[in-house]
């Protein structure tokens, strides 16, 4: 990385990199509530806003405290950006109007892997920012490829809190300095490794995949004791955010395939405001993300809480899986 860049705020990024002042402002007012959010965590056991709500989300699922938290604090810090017309979440059944002037829609997962809460592991703020379409209801505008995205991010909670984002035109992360309260860039052109051997997936599920990941699995875990004598890893960690950073940081395959569930049969993840922002990021670091049979971007989704399949990370290994997923189908 240019030492001259190292630990320049986002702001003196976004005058360097001449990003829209609107949608700058728009991540902007994103980070002031990612560090709220941030803060909010880690008081939360003290504060008892850990455990489950009584409310359920349109995915089915019984919605955390904090889930719900952290929802209301990004509506809040853009509920008076004029920039943004419409806003998204998994936690809200219908996408809202915010600024008739807006010039942007905005899709959020307001806490990812959300049932680490109670252990204390990582979690995220997943984020997509679209063109606004005109005249459109709020839900019409969200039903756009993710191709189309402007800008797309997470900011990971973790041992540090790093944003990790994309305009398009490569991939930053930056790291925030918790005393000064902003974020510094510390990474930039990121790219995450073609080849990988670590793989990562909820293998509980395998005896309902919808596709013949299983044979995948045995190529992968053969390979430790065949010919090839190639040693996978593999790491689970219940959030998307952090299975997908780690890929970000060292390279890997991230694996949700669809599978035969109640609710299931596109996958757990939506497309929206977790798989769409996700492939943008992993697109502009070199790496690849498609569903079972096509890239993630390509899609227009009918739904604003449409789920799809995931198989994104390491070029190399996403094409070994899905050759060996269509040759079984
Ligand atoms: P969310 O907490 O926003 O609902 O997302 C959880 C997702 C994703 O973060 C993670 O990869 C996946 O659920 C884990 O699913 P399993 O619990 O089935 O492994
Ligand atoms: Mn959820
Ligand atoms: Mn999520
Ligand atoms: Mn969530």
């Amino acid at each position: 990385m240019n030492d001259s860049n190292r630990n320049k705020t986002f702001s003196q990024f976004l005058l360097r990199k001449s990003i829209d002042p609107g949608l700058g402002g728009v991540v902007n007012d994103i980070l002031s509530a990612c560090i709220d959010i941030a803060n909010t965590l880690s008081k939360s056991p003290i504060e008892g806003l850990t455990g489950s709500s009584d409310k359920s989300n349109s995915s089915g699922e019984t919605q955390k405290t904090l889930d719900l938290l952290c929802n209301q604090i990004l509506r809040d810090q853009l509920r008076h950006n004029q920039s943004v017309k419409h806003f998204a979440s998994e936690e809200q059944n219908n996408a809202i109007n915010v600024n008739e002037s807006g010039a942007f829609s905005v899709a959020f997962d307001p806490l990812d892997g959300s049932t680490n809460i109670d252990i204390n592991g990582s979690v995220g703020t997943i984020f997509s920012i679209l063109p606004a379409l005109s005249s459109s209801s709020p839900e019409e505008s969200f039903l756009q490829p993710g191709s189309n995205q402007l800008c797309a991010g997470y900011v990971i909670y973790g041992p540090a809190t790093q944003l990790v984002i994309t305009f398009g035109k490569g991939t930053y992360i930056f790291t925030l300095d918790v005393e000064k309260e902003v974020f510094v860039l510390t990474e930039e052109g990121v790219r995450v490794p073609y080849e990988t051997s670590e793989f990562s997936i909820n293998m509980a599920n395998a005896r309902s995949w919808n596709k013949e990941f299983g044979n995948y699995i045995d190529h992968l875990l053969d390979g430790k004791c065949g010919p090839r004598q190639k040693n996978y890893n593999m790491r689970w960690s219940g959030a998307m955010v952090a299975d997908i950073h780690r890929v970000v940081s060292r390279g890997g395959i991230f694996l949700y395939p669809s599978d035969k569930r109640k609710g299931m049969q596109s996958g757990k993840l939506r497309l929206i405001y977790e798989a769409n922002p996700i492939a943008l990021i992993l697109y502009n670091c070199g790496a690849s993300a498609f569903n079972e049979s096509n890239s993630i971007l390509s899609v227009t989704p009918s739904r604003l809480h449409q789920r799809t399949p995931v198989i994104a990370g390491s070029t190399k290994e996403v094409y070994t899986c899905l050759n060996y997923i269509q040759d079984e189908s």
